[in-house]
């Protein structure tokens, strides 16, 4: 029998759309399922360096959010306990509040936490969990790079975000005889410009995993020409390693405007850019969201039903499962340049620059 009566939840690092789904699972099944309470700890950790900022979530709290983008709680990428800035005698100092959040984590009661976040925050979690609290991990980024699970929520619906925004740059491309440049988010890992360049017919997609040059591109869209296509659509992720001759450039702007200039420069064709930045961030989540999401947040609950902290849930062949903290943080899910996606990219005629 669980000797658990309330736990807190709290969601850290960037938004993705699907958290309100993830809280709204949790709270739902710990009060039904438990009989438990539930305390919302708003904005990653903060509701427990101020403990006052925390309140009880109850079903109300979670009706309705199932479609709602963001999250009810807040979140922050500033604020690690372990390593917390504050400002002493002047001077801007780290300090580690672990103790604090410890003591104030038992003040309001918590027995134990669900932390929803990305590698950051699951990183927080294992510290804390090597100091004695009982906490349970939600991975979340739309980038989909966390490697410990095959997918995460947020991810299909940045991906339905950045396609339809594919698939409006195609007609005024074709229209003008443009190549149009679209960034999209990913910073270490080039997932989602994959999928949207696939799912929207993109001609060159360039992501993080496979360096390319400027004259590749250009080459492409000069053969293009010849086919008798006058546009080329371009999606490049946020994190692409620029060619050595432009990553000077790169303090002038988005990623999106040094390729799109670097392009025009060498190709003489009209080049326009569009960075879809967070709006890959917001929005109602998909449906196939929202059930990943419920089913990683039922199934958070019944980790803590079992005693099993330390760990995360992940999605693997299609089931729900777990994994210690310390084997599901650190390492990246990255494109693998010569995996089955990207051949069936190539296969169609898809250019990399490379
Ligand atoms: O990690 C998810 C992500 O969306 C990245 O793709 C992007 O680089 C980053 O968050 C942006 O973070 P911020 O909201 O702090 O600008």
């Amino acid at each position: 029998m669980s000797d658990i009566r309330c736990i807190g939840i709290s969601t850290g690092g960037g938004d993705a759309p699907g958290l309100n789904a993830v809280i709204r699972a949790a709270v739902k099944c710990a009060i039904l399922k438990y009989k438990w309470k539930v305390i919302g700890i708003p904005d990653g950790f903060d509701g427990l360096i101020w403990p006052e900022k925390s309140f009880e979530l109850t079903l109300k709290h979670v009706s309705g959010i199932l479609p709602r983008g963001g999250t009810i709680l807040g979140t922050t990428n500033r604020g690690n306990p372990f390593r917390y800035r504050t400002v002493e005698n002047g001077e801007e100092v780290l300090r580690d509040i672990s103790p604090e959040i410890i003591a104030n984590a038992a003040k309001l009661g918590i027995d134990a936490i669900i932390t929803i976040g990305g590698d950051g925050s699951q990183t927080i979690g294992l510290e804390l969990f090597q100091k004695g609290m009982k906490i349970v991990g939600v991975p979340k980024t739309i980038d989909n790079d966390l490697s410990s699970t095959e997918l995460t929520f947020g991810f299909d619906t940045a991906v339905n975000t950045a396609t339809d925004a594919v698939d409006k740059i195609h007609t005024t491309a074709e229209s003008h005889h443009r190549v149009m440049v679209m960034e999209v988010m990913g910073r270490d890992a080039g997932w989602i410009a994959l999928a949207a360049g696939m799912a929207g017919g993109a001609h060159v997609v360039l992501i993080p995993e496979i360096p390319f040059t400027i004259e590749k591109i250009c080459d492409y869209v000069k053969a293009r020409e010849r086919f008798g296509k006058h546009f080329t659509i371009v999606v490049v992720a946020e994190g692409v390693k620029l060619p050595p001759e432009l990553q000077e450039n790169r303090r002038f702007g988005a990623v999106g405007n040094v390729v799109g200039s670097a392009i025009a420069a060498v190709s003489h064709k009209e080049v326009r850019v569009s960075v879809l930045g967070h709006i890959q961030r917001g929005g109602t989540p998909t449906p196939f969201d929202r059930v990943l999401a419920t089913r990683f947040g039922v199934a958070a609950v019944d980790l803590i039903a079992k005693g099993e902290f330390g760990k995360m849930v992940c999605l693997r062949c299609q089931r729900i499962e777990s994994v210690d903290f310390s084997k599901a943080i650190g390492r990246l899910k990255t494109v693998k340049p010569h995996g089955e996606l990207v051949s069936a990219a190539r296969a169609i005629g898809m250019c990399f620059g490379d």
